[in-house]
């Protein structure tokens, strides 16, 4: 893949990168994404039943056997050339935020430090009552198979159903992660959107925000996406294939 001079300088000039992820940059670790066709969760699954407030309420041990499925895909995936390249890549520019949607520890585990989770994490679960974090136990899970149910655990102080710690529909996103991600936004001089459908709100603001701002947006995505308009550079491939040649690029750059 060909990357234009103007890009490579305006991403080793600039003073403040996001690099804002979705699922797509975990596909290449095998987990599935959530709207591509025939692979997607939501393809598959219920969102409704899976991915609310409501269905947790109505069925919480389908919701938790869900949500110990992925989580048990997630520890027995490894982080792919994508994450870490996104790594290596705040190691060669100046102040690089990742703002991801990703429920997974799969950018930190590739080395990004203080990423901000706007969707929360699979691996951190609070009880659905008093809010207090749950820990799970340190050995690693077996994958349940799809569809188990699997009763929640009660909180160790009050009891209470302990639910999964990511963000459902319907429900507001953690305060300070917005904050934070809509902060570097505004002010970043170059914004990386790398495999997401740009479709789930607010999360979808990010790179418009950046946009608005007069940031250069940079799109890494093997399919259009619903946010186009905002796109200055459209990297047309994998994450895992794009960002570690354009990383390459980069380095010949700086010798
Ligand atoms: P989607 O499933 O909506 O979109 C995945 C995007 O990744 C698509 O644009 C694909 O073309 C692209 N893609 C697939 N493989 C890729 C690869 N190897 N490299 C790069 N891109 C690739 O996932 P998100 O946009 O993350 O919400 O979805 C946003 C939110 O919707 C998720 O955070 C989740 C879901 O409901 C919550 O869990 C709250």
């Amino acid at each position: 893949m060909d990357f234009s001079a103007d890009l490579i300088r305006a991403i080793l000039d600039a003073r403040r990168i996001v690099v804002f992820t979705g699922a797509g940059v975990s596909q290449e670790s095998g987990i599935p994404t959530f709207r591509d066709a025939m692979t997607g969760l939501w393809e598959t699954f219920d969102p409704g039943k899976l991915a609310t407030p409501e269905g947790f309420a109505a069925n919480p041990d389908l919701v938790w056997g869900w949500y110990e499925w992925r989580r048990s895909k997630v520890i027995h995936s490894q982080p792919n050339a994508g994450h870490r390249a996104i790594a290596e890549l705040a190691g060669m520019t100046k102040n690089l935020t990742v703002v991801t949607q990703n429920v997974d520890d799969l950018h930190e585990r590739a080395g990004s430090q203080d990423v901000i989770h706007l969707h929360g994490s699979l691996h951190k679960p609070r009880c659905s009552i008093c809010g207090a974090a749950h820990a799970f136990a340190d050995a690693v899970p077996i994958e349940p198979p799809e569809g188990r149910k699997i009763q929640p655990p009660a909180c160790v102080l009050c009891h209470g159903m302990v639910r999964p710690g990511v963000v459902w529909f319907g429900e507001e996103l953690p305060h300070a992660a917005w904050a934070k991600a809509h902060s570097a936004a505004e002010g970043c001089d170059v914004l990386l959107s790398v495999g997401t459908s740009s479709v789930v709100y607010p999360a979808a603001i990010i790179p418009l925000t950046a946009a608005q701002a007069g940031a250069r947006v940079v799109q890494v995505n093997p399919l259009p996406t619903a946010h186009e308009e905002a796109v200055h550079d459209k990297l047309i491939g994998k994450a895992g294939e794009v960002l570690p040649t354009l990383v390459e690029v980069l380095r010949r750059e700086l010798i």
